[in-house]
């Protein structure tokens, strides 16, 4: 059916990490983060965003919450209170889209993990998602990392614009069941 009974959830936070809506307030702090050139280099076309992109991103996510009932949720660093990025789900043709973002002084602590782990159970036991998918560069090795810890299988390969493209799926059954 696609429609749940509690469209105003968010997922639940983890050790270090909380999930929300998002606000205008946050265009500041999320556009230093999309105007990194490191942060955007396996991301589209690899050009860092303008700031009239970002607000676009976050004007998106707050309609696809509302319509939905799903984002890719602000995401907030506990400890220091910080927006750091995001992680959640968009929804495409297929099956709904898992991804994730996190500003760089936050990397390399498995923090972008633990919030795809939660966002996935999120997706699968509140949200009922069958079934779940990623896309990701062939070059985005953290990435594709992630994609592997959380049980997801390769299931397509692309050429877009000359990057190489994966796109992994994983099956609800199997996850929760694994
Ligand atoms: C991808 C991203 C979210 C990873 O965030 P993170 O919090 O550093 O990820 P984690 O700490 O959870 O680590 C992910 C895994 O990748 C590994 N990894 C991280 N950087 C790596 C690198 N440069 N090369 C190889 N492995 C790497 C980590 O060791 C870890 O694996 P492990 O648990 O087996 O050790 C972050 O780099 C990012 O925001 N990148 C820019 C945006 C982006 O590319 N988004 C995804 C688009 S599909």
């Amino acid at each position: 059916m696609g429609v749940t009974e509690k469209l105003d959830d968010v997922p639940p936070g983890t050790d270090r990490l909380a999930f929300r809506e998002w606000n205008d307030d946050d265009l500041d702090r999320f556009h230093a983060i999309c105007s990194d050139p490191q942060v955007m280099k396996f991301v589209g076309d690899g050009q860092a965003w303008s700031r009239d992109r970002t607000g676009r991103f976050i004007h998106s996510a707050k309609e696809m919450f509302r319509e939905h009932g799903y984002c890719q949720w602000a995401l907030i660093h506990k400890v220091d209170g910080e927006l750091i990025g995001y992680c959640g789900f968009v929804n495409s043709d297929d099956a709904p889209e898992i991804g994730w973002r996190l500003a760089p002084e936050y990397w390399g602590k498995g923090l972008a993990t633990e919030a795809a782990r939660a966002v996935l159970k999120h997706g699968i036991e509140t949200l009922g998602f069958q079934r779940v998918i990623a896309t990701v560069q062939a070059a985005n090795v953290a990435s594709i990392r992630i994609i592997e810890k959380l049980g997801m299988t390769q299931v397509e390969r692309f050429d877009r614009d000359g990057r190489e493209v994966l796109v992994y799926s994983a099956d609800a059954g199997r996850l929760t069941s694994g």
